[in-house]
């Protein structure tokens, strides 16, 4: 199942929402549509398990049985995103209970805390016997942990985890209030049994306890998949196991370190924005998901229906083959896409564009939320590859088609992703600033990471996400969006990265406090000043409708400092109010190197245009060119061979030079290939060009 030169395709199958008559149906339509691998009993346990150590497990025989038979494999997954009625009932004190302190109740989902030792213990009870049963069974191909690990909870196991956690963190109580800065409203403790949860507060809350516990709370998570993990894997080690990851800036987990404890990451990406920036979200969730993959998830490629993984020490080196740092697209939308207050229907062709867009970008293969859409329950209206409409529909059509496509374009599978940009992202960071004291409400490290992503997406640079510490050889250009917490180490790497011939942007915002939270004193950005040759007196915030103009075009907006110059030079300048003529954008030698800061977040323009030059001055070269505006594309590499892909984002055909064979019709090209308007194109190319 996870030989290189195979993509997996498939979704959510549910058996238990449905007779069995439909799950023939279902796995006739799933040969159709050349599905191999489906999600199978995400939330399962109350039809697993429907009172206290009674099980019925004769339905799932049946269902992954029928899967076997029809050559389609199953990652099974264990039900404890979601105990049954009986459990809460037997077990109040193990729900969840909000920072206000309002215990939440059975009728949803996650109605557990994960730090509750009954809920431990039902959840490793139903994964060992989940184990004992199927870990063998000929259609099993991996093994999905729970579901989206990400809710919260400040019950009193919570807090008892939570001192039990900062204890083995601080030491002793002397370094916990100095890291959290105590002296600050009298909040000093002298007892451990002070120090709680951040509860809700009368106004604002301790940023180094809001940072802790977010770390804290990314470890009790871990801890509970990695107890289950443990089992699953001592019932065949051939077998991998993983959980899927929730992405967004409000998931309490750090999906970079949770990598080196799955054996292959697995992201769940629901864009949340219609024009355009549905393809920029789609593109960066794919970036970080290999970058994060590179910290662990070795998953090893290996002969038959099952896979061998490893678990072995993580590669953290840029171009590792996909193989060597696995990840997969687990769910995803097929007709949908989630904005603000309603749902968008994908126009034609969008869905087979994400899906190469990931696989683009390394993914393992495709997979949906959700095989056929149910008929009730809280998400009947979410999207499926078989429709409320049923097999004739535009959706399934495209679905079949999808499988076909996915196919053909299977031999790159495996091939690394070409990159020459590096750019910076931390969990940490994200969490620090969302504390609600911070000079402007507006300030986002995911949302910086994603603006430097989109410009440098839109002119063409293939880009890999990495964190403070990794290493940074073969990347032309290292850009630090908003990298607020910078520790003693993260400093080093920078000044080490530049001092050798690294050529670095620094964006406002970076630098600025410690890992605790703790703003470094003496001007900003405390952490890079050297290495930037600049010195940070004010901040100046601006109005959500304010932008500044700069020299040289374009403007500023949210965010604008007073820089004084420390050695650098002085690129662009603020073109209008208080800063008139002081330095924006500057530049600087430091050791071999170059590093840029740019103290505002220019209009997406200028920001493009700036991080252009930068990275053509560090010797970063676009993937393709000549590809025209509104496509995108993206070179894969191994001994093999090479694969241009290209996603046509407009409602036009588009001509691309290339050359070698186009995989998706099978035509070969000799000067350019046509990309259909809303279609995709993906050549092996004859001699990779540039
Ligand atoms: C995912 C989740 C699924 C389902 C889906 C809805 O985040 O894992 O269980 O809720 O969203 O689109």
């Amino acid at each position: 199942m996870w030989d290189e030169g195979r993509l997996r395709y498939g979704g959510d199958w549910n058996p238990e929402q449905w007779p069995e008559r439909v799950w023939r149906e279902d796995v006739d339509l799933m040969r159709r549509a050349r599905v191999n691998l489906v999600t199978v009993g995400v939330f399962a346990w109350s039809r697993l398990e429907p009172a206290p150590a009674r099980y019925d497990f004769d339905w799932l025989d049946r269902a992954l049985d029928l899967l076997g038979e029809h050559g389609i494999a199953a990652a099974l997954a264990t039900p404890t995103a979601s105990p049954p009625p009986w459990f809460s009932l037997a077990h109040p004190g193990a729900l969840p209970v909000t920072a206000d302190g309002v215990r939440l109740h059975h009728g949803s989902r996650d109605t557990y805390c994960a730090a509750a030792p009954a809920y431990r213990g039902a959840a490793r009870r139903i994964a060992a016997v989940l184990a004992d049963r199927y870990a063998h069974h000929p259609a099993l191909a991996l093994w999905h942990v729970h579901n989206e690990y990400g809710t919260t909870c400040h019950c009193e196991h919570t807090a008892t985890a939570f001192r039990r956690w900062l204890a083995a963190r601080h030491g002793d109580l002397d370094t916990l209030n100095a890291a959290w800065a105590t002296s600050f409203w009298s909040q000093h403790y002298s007892d451990w049994a002070q120090v709680s949860t951040p509860r809700a507060t009368q106004y604002l809350a301790n940023p180094g306890q809001l940072l802790d516990f977010r770390r804290f709370w990314s470890d009790t998570l871990l801890e509970a998949y990695a107890e289950q993990r443990d089992l699953l894997r001592a019932a065949n080690p051939a077998v991998p196991v993983t959980t899927n990851y929730v992405l967004g800036d409000w998931v309490p987990v750090d999906h970079a370190r949770w990598a080196a404890e799955v054996d292959l990451v697995a992201v769940d990406h629901y864009p949340s924005a219609v024009d355009g920036g549905a393809e920029e979200q789609t593109a960066l969730a794919a970036d970080l998901a290999r970058g994060w993959a590179r910290h662990g998830a070795r998953l090893r490629t290996v002969t038959g229906p099952g896979a061998t993984a490893d678990g072995g020490a993580g590669g953290r080196s840029p171009g590792d083959a996909a193989g060597g740092a696995a990840w997969l697209l687990m769910e995803s939308a097929p007709n949908l896409i989630y904005t603000a207050g309603r749902m968008h229907t994908k126009e034609p062709g969008r869905m087979a564009r994400h899906s190469l867009a990931h696989v683009a970008r390394g993914s393992r293969g495709a997979m949906y939320f959700q095989w056929r859409a149910p008929a009730g329950g809280a998400e009947r209206f979410h999207s499926a590859l078989v429709p409320h409409a049923g097999p004739d529909s535009r959706v399934f059509r495209e679905a079949v088609a999808l499988g076909e496509a996915l196919e053909r374009v299977a031999e790159a599978d495996g091939a690394t992703v070409e990159a020459s940009v590096a750019i910076g992202w931390d969990a940490a960071c994200g969490w620090a600033l969302q504390h609600p004291g911070l000079p402007s409400q507006r300030l986002n490290h995911h949302r910086e990471v994603a603006a430097a992503h989109r410009a440098l997406w839109r002119a063409g640079f293939g880009c890999d996400v990495v964190l403070p510490g990794d290493h940074l050889d073969g990347y032309g250009l290292l850009v630090l969006p908003a990298l607020y917490l910078a520790s003693d180490a993260t400093a080093e790497w920078v000044r080490a990265y530049v001092h050798g011939g690294g050529h670095l942007v620094v964006t406002w915002l970076s630098g600025v406090a410690d890992e605790h939270a703790r703003v470094r004193t003496g001007g900003y950005p405390g952490a890079f000043r050297d290495v930037l040759g600049v010195r940070v007196e004010e901040f100046h915030p601006l109005a959500d409708d304010d932008e500044l103009p700069l020299t040289g075009g374009g403007t500023g907006r949210i965010w604008t400092e007073t820089v004084r110059l420390a050695g650098a030079e002085p690129v662009r300048a603020y073109a209008g109010g208080v800063l008139a003529g002081q330095p924006a954008v500057t530049r600087h030698r430091y050791g071999a190197g170059t590093a840029w800061y740019v103290s505002t977040r220019p209009d997406d323009e200028t920001y493009g245009r700036l991080l252009t030059d930068a990275a053509l001055a560090a010797g970063a070269a676009p993937t393709c060119p000549a590809a025209p505006a509104g496509v995108e594309a993206v070179r894969r590499r191994s001994a093999r061979g090479s694969w241009l892909f290209l996603l046509n984002h407009t409602d036009r055909p588009r001509r691309v030079p290339a050359a070698g064979v186009e995989l998706l019709t099978g035509a070969a090209i000799d000067t350019a290939v046509e990309v259909p308007a809303g279609g995709a194109a993906v050549v092996r190319e004859a001699a990779p060009g540039r």
